[in-house]
């Protein structure tokens, strides 16, 4: 495997994203889907992989936790393309015993409850929604943060047994927006108000001018932490 992924990284990393998706919607059609956090990042790539195959499956992970603004993105976002993304949410019984056992907020006691939580409501949820596929797209890219810095465009996930597709891992923060603004792709209203990166309501703030763009995520952790378990180091 690792060698067949060092070839489809040779033979895909000077094409465009959406070259590439073009690619792989096609080779893998029914076996892909689109992870959608409806980050600014998310929103390119649904906005790409909606023109070139509007039944492709785009998928979301429905915390229980997620900003207001998250679900107004999530609904304008069906509403334009005319699709219904899918959505995991976690187990009833798993988020009762994590109250219990943690407490409602128990998440900013300890990373070991944070990472319990986040796989509850995220890997959990991730794993169901990867079952049976191939190819799992992201919306990473390797300059929102330390952890993020060493991974490709393609990479395999041994966990969920997939091919990781990051089309935009070498997109910068500008090249998301001018897309975004070009193709007036629906967008989060919290990007507007300060958050770059977005996650569940009680774990992500505003950020200030300059500041890292992962800072406002976990922002109590540090900074080699601050993954919640989808995305492997
Ligand atoms: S996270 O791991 O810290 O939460 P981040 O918000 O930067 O990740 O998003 C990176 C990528 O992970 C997104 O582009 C998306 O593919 C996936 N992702 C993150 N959160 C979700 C979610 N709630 N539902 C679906 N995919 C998600
Ligand atoms: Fe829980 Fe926070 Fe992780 Fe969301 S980001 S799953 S609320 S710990």
């Amino acid at each position: 495997m690792f060698e067949k992924i060092q070839q489809l990284n040779e033979q895909f990393s000077h094409l465009t994203a959406q070259e590439i998706l073009e690619y792989f919607l096609n080779a893998y059609k029914g076996k892909i889907a689109l992870s959608s956090s409806f980050g600014a990042e998310d929103q390119v790539l649904s906005h790409m992989i909606l023109t070139i195959d509007k039944t492709a499956k785009i998928f979301t992970l429905d915390t229980g936790r997620l900003p207001y603004e998250t679900y107004s993105v999530m609904d304008s976002t069906n509403l334009k393309y005319g699709i219904k993304v899918d959505v995991y949410f976690p187990e009833a019984k798993e988020v009762e015993e994590l109250y219990k056992t943690q407490g409602i907020n128990g998440f900013y006691e300890s990373i070991e409850n944070r990472k319990r939580c986040c796989f509850v409501r995220k890997i959990q949820p991730l794993q169901r929604a990867l079952k049976g596929l191939e190819v799992w797209v992201t919306g990473l890219r390797a300059s929102q943060s330390v952890t993020r810095e060493q991974m490709q465009l393609i990479e395999y996930d041994e966990a969920n047994q997939v091919i990781k597709l990051n089309p935009l891992l070498a997109w910068s923060e500008q090249d998301v927006w001018d897309f975004i603004k070009e193709n007036n792709v629906p967008y989060n209203k919290l990007h507007d108000q300060g958050y770059p990166s977005i996650g569940c309501a009680p774990c992500t703030r505003a950020v200030k001018e300059g500041e890292d763009i992962r800072s406002g995520r976990w922002w109590w952790e540090n900074p080699e932490h601050k993954e919640c378990g989808l995305h492997k180091k």
